[in-house]
């Protein structure tokens, strides 16, 4: 299984799925960011796909046409999105159907989107939490293959917050993935449901 990891941030996740053992060919960024900086010498091949251009004139038919052909030139064949900033088009979705996962920080359905740490403390919520699901060309969704809570404390910022979902993140993505990849080697049907 040659597996790419799109990353944009800190690469906190790709970190523990590396710890984890999991076998990864390409790391991909949008932007300069920790995260490359952080694999070198760890993966197979590393590179920064930019986008260049972050108003309007973003073309993302273009950008995502431009990353799958980075994807086919290593061979690729499962995608994991691990804090990837930039949306992609539906030709990622067609090249790769149901091979994208993606980990959001809240429980999906609520609160998707860029801000959902944010929201969630605005909401109110007692519990949120995070979730590793296949991604679709519709941001946030897509079957969910794993859910873990995490309770809201009294006091709580969107920063100490988000820090503690990405604990549980850097736990959960990496054994769900690490299963999907043994279900796909094995031939299975990749199981749905964990729930912790
Ligand atoms: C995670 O919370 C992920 O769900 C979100 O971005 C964060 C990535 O964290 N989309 P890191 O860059 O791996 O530390």
């Amino acid at each position: 299984m040659r597996l790419a990891v799109l990353v944009s941030g800190t690469g906190s996740i790709l970190d523990s799925m590396l710890d984890r053992g999991i076998e990864v060919t390409l790391v991909l960024a949008d932007r300069p960011c920790a995260a490359l900086a952080r694999v070198e010498g760890r993966v197979a091949a590393v590179e920064l796909l930019e986008r260049g251009e972050w108003g309007r004139g973003f073309d993302r038919e273009a950008y995502t046409a431009r990353l799958v052909e980075s994807l086919d030139a290593h061979g690729i064949d499962l995608v994991a999105m691990a804090g990837f900033g930039t949306v992609l088009g539906p030709a990622l979705f067609e090249r790769f159907p149901g091979r994208v996962l993606n980990t959001h920080p809240a429980l999906l359905p609520s609160f998707p989107g860029w801000h959902s740490v944010r929201q969630a403390l605005e909401a109110g919520v007692k519990v949120t939490g995070c979730t590793v699901h296949i991604a679709t060309a519709e941001v946030d969704s897509g079957p969910i293959l794993a859910q873990a809570a995490v309770e809201v404390r009294t006091g709580d910022t969107e920063e100490s917050l988000h820090e503690r979902i990405k604990e549980v993140e850097r736990e959960l993505y990496p054994s769900t993935l690490a299963a999907f990849i043994e279900e796909l080697d094995t031939g299975d049907a990749p199981a749905r449901g964990g729930i912790r």
